[in-house]
């Protein structure tokens, strides 16, 4: 049975925030000190991650799985978390292309440890990755990150594609006066590597409350800098996708942008959440979110638990509000959230 929200949009895909935890502590995103992790006690358990994801796939048709963080690679056991979800079948009945098959399962990490999991996560049924990558400068990299990891990093990326995952997305959060002389040098790095580089536009999610909107380098900006080197044109039908691609005309490969404050992309929205502490979000900027780990631990039966997350997507509203006025920051900060 499909998941529809009020303005008719169906729901297919889940990202779900393994660890609010994190390794880096990207100015974007986190403050430098000062973070309060959740207690164990309150994180979900990979049973209950399971069952939350049996119900999404199995009743909800839901076919795509993305294990965001944090970092979801500091949480131990990880391939044993992937290993249950790929095990998981969206029913042979749905109209998805995924129909009698694993859900699309992926994670989303800042690669710096990824080395050390990249086999066994792909052993385990992860079919894809995207990894964090800002800048190619080493000092930029410890101020944007505040962490000297770039040369992990950028081995994390190499252990993903020798690992088989394909394709390997890299994303790279822009910020006006930061990393914007970057642009190009990063697209060259998508073209030499064979990776696809999605520039994403800075969100009002950083814990320091320090976005502004000349902070933003907007979609046309990013695509036009680039174009003036490496022509591009459009991939159409982006479908529910956050990214917009465009191909090389020289066949060097795809990039993409996510616009989200120039161009926001709310209207095809295919997503719902759900964070470390099991609360359910639907959406990235929603200031509402319902108590799934409650019900997952007072003995509620899946019927229960479905209702729930039925009653969550009815309300679900028509997107953000950025470019208005009356635009309310979330209370948690990026980490806390999934991304
Ligand atoms: P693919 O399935 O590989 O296209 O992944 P993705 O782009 O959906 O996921 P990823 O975790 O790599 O996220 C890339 C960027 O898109 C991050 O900055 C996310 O915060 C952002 N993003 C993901 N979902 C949403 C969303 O629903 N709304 C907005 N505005 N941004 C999103
Ligand atoms: N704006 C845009 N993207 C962000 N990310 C983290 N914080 C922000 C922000 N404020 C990105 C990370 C990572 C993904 C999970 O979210 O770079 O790619
Ligand atoms: Fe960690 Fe990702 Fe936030 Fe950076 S953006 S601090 S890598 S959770």
């Amino acid at each position: 049975m499909d998941l529809v929200d009020p303005f008719g949009r169906t729901i297919r895909d889940l990202r779900i925030s393994v660890t609010d935890r994190c390794n880096f502590r990207c100015t974007y995103c986190m403050p430098q000190e000062g973070m309060k992790w959740l207690p164990r006690s309150e994180v979900l358990s990979f049973e209950e991650i399971e069952r939350l994801s049996r119900i999404f796939v199995e009743r909800f048709e839901v076919d795509g799985l993305r294990l965001t963080g944090g970092e979801p690679t500091v949480r131990s056991h990880l391939p044993v978390l992937v290993h249950k979800l790929s095990g998981l079948r969206v029913p042979v009945s749905s109209r998805s292309p995924m129909a009698g098959k694993a859900p699309d399962l992926s994670v989303t990490t800042n690669g710096a440890t990824f080395r050390l999991v990249a086999e066994e996560l792909r052993i385990n049924g992860l079919q894809r990755v995207n990894i964090s990558l800002d800048t190619l400068k080493r000092d930029r990299f410890l101020q944007m990150t505040r962490r000297d990891e770039l040369f992990r990093v950028l081995d994390g990326i190499e252990a993903a594609k020798e690992a088989g995952f394909s394709p390997v997305k890299i994303n790279a959060v822009i910020e006006r006066g930061v990393n914007d002389d970057e642009i190009l040098d990063l697209a060259c790095f998508g073209r030499d590597r064979g990776v696809e580089v999605r520039f994403i536009e800075f969100m009002p999610l950083d814990a320091s409350g320090e976005w502004g909107r000349h902070k933003v380098v907007p979609q046309d900006e990013i695509v036009a800098n680039i174009a003036a080197v490496f022509p591009l044109e459009l991939v159409p039908a982006r479908g529910a996708a956050p990214a917009d691609r465009w191909r090389y005309v020289d066949g060097a490969g795809i990039i993409g942008v996510i616009p989200t404050v120039s161009h926001p992309f709310c209207g095809d929205c295919d997503r719902v959440r759900i964070t470390a502490d099991g609360q359910f979000r639907t959406c990235l900027f929603a200031t509402t979110e319902f108590d799934l780990r409650a019900l997952l631990r007072d003995g509620s039966d899946d019927d229960v638990i479905a209702a729930e997350i039925q009653r969550a997507v009815g309300l679900k509203w028509a997107g953000h509000q950025i470019n208005q006025v009356n635009f309310i920051r979330p209370a948690r900060s990026m980490s806390q959230i999934g991304g």
